[in-house]
């Protein structure tokens, strides 16, 4: 079969075995983690390096094909997937095979890694040379690098390290036209000019494709103590963390699940619950050179805890653990969830909890869990129609009144671009859509996610 100009043009760019035509080899590309979104690719691409990605995107630009980066397809928001609706060609651009991890740099503890590389082998290398990733999260052995920058992904650490933003100091880039932009100095310090490695990081791959990233390490602390807490209401898990925080100064992660959420991940892994149940529990976490044990009891005697689970060794932390992070999969075996990953100030929280429980009826069955150390929320709703949009803007309208964001780490994707207006200003918008013009003015780059299409 004589190829079409596009693939054509895409062998002659990554090499003619990177470009995956068939449809059972395509499929795996063309479906999202949550089963929600899904659209068909012309072709799915694998290049190698910067270069061959260079290539690729102008051989789309030339042949009128949009492109659909690809880290490790762990996103949660319909971004990393074809758009069932563009009316162009679509080209997946899988970073799975740029998965090289560079030398360490001892004097600052950067470390280069291509976009492909996964959160897991990122730990490792930075573990092996007694040095910390710092960013943690469920997905550690499919998420990469790419996906995770360009996302802003957050996780588990970020009450203590940040989100991916903190972590990324120097990145490499391919845009829309195919030249690459390049700043791998590492310097902490260089305020020449813009900083377009902070405008591509969180831009889900509107605005370049991102080929490698310098990643900032942390000592590590191995000394890890881990407490699991039953508490009264979202409200009481709240003012444990203000307690914690100010006593821990070695508080790693702030966990929060709610009584749904851990019945369902019981029954899927089915165990028993280590603590008394209650309405809410508060994971808390410490990491610290020299064990932080005694210092985690001590706060928690300080913060009025008489009940709690604590473990110090690897395999009763991971016990513990296990229970907050097969949430997703303990819901995604329930059913096709509503997924809404929001963020809203501290001192708001339990209320926008008790609004949610409140607007949520007719069988809808929200399951609460987060970061809540970040105020960072996942709103799951279960037994509610998964085409039916108007829970989740029910949900996102709820975060934004109580002061919150309608994306706090899972990006805006696809799913949530048509209420990007209930996070930012109509003036705001108008900015991004300047930027977004300027860089793609053909909009070749992930169409659809961030901002909506214009009509
Ligand atoms: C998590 O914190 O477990 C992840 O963000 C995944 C999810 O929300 O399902
Ligand atoms: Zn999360």
């Amino acid at each position: 079969v004589t190829p079409s100009p596009l693939v054509a043009a895409l062998r002659d760019a990554a090499g003619e075995p990177h470009v995956l035509v068939d449809a059972d080899v395509r499929a795996p590309y063309e479906i999202d983690w949550t089963r929600r979104w899904s659209g068909s690719a012309a072709a799915v691409v694998r290049p190698r390096t910067a270069g061959e990605v260079s290539a690729v995107l102008r051989a789309c630009a030339e042949h009128g094909a949009a492109v659909i980066p690809q880290g490790g397809n762990t996103g949660l928001v319909g971004a990393s997937v074809p758009r069932s609706q563009e009316p162009r060609p679509q080209v997946v651009l899988s970073a799975a095979r740029m998965t090289t991890i560079g030398e360490i740099d001892r004097a600052t503890l950067q470390m280069r890694a291509e976009a492909g590389v996964t959160l897991g082998a990122l730990q490792a290398a930075a573990r092996s040379a007694g040095l910390d990733a710092a960013v943690d999260f469920a997905a550690r052995d499919s998420a990469t690098v790419g996906g995770i920058a360009a996302c802003d992904a957050g996780g588990i650490r970020a009450v203590r390290h940040g989100t991916a933003r903190m972590r990324v100091a120097g990145l490499e880039a391919v845009m829309a036209d195919g030249s690459v932009v390049c700043r791998m100095s590492g310097l902490l310090k260089d305020n020449a000019g813009y900083d377009l490695p902070a405008l591509l990081v969180g831009s889900e791959g509107t605005l370049g494709v991102i080929t490698s990233v310098l990643w900032q390490l942390v000592p590590r602390r191995d000394a890890r103590a881990l407490a699991l807490v039953p508490v009264g209401s979202v409200s009481d898990a709240v003012a444990l963390l203000v307690a914690v925080r100010q006593h821990l100064p070695s508080l790693d992660a702030c966990e929060l699940m709610t009584d749904e959420g851990l019945a369902l991940v019981l029954e899927h892994i089915g165990t028993t619950s280590p603590v008394r149940r209650a309405a809410a529990y508060v994971l808390v976490e410490c990491a610290a050179r020299a064990d932080p044990l005694e210092a985690l009891a001590a706060a928690l005697d300080a913060a009025g805890v008489t009940d709690a689970a604590i473990a110090d060794d690897t395999a009763g932390r991971e016990r513990l653990w296990q229970l907050r992070e097969r949430h997703t999969e303990a819901i995604g075996a329930a059913g096709i969830p509503h997924k809404l990953d929001v963020g809203v100030p501290l001192d708001r929280l339990a209320a926008f909890c008790d609004a949610v429980q409140a607007a949520l009826t007719d069988g809808a069955r929200p399951i609460l869990f987060g970061h809540l150390g970040d105020g960072n929320l996942h709103v799951n709703v279960l037994g509610h129609d998964a085409a039916e949009e108007s829970i989740d803007e029910l949900v996102l309208r709820l975060a934004a009144q109580h002061g919150g964001t309608i994306s706090a780490e899972h990006g805006v994707g696809v799913a949530k671009a048509r209420w990007l207006h209930l996070s930012r200003t109509r003036e705001e918008i108008a900015v991004m859509r300047a930027i977004k013009s300027a860089l793609d003015p053909e909009c070749v780059l992930n169409p659809g996610a961030l901002l909506q299409p214009r009509t």
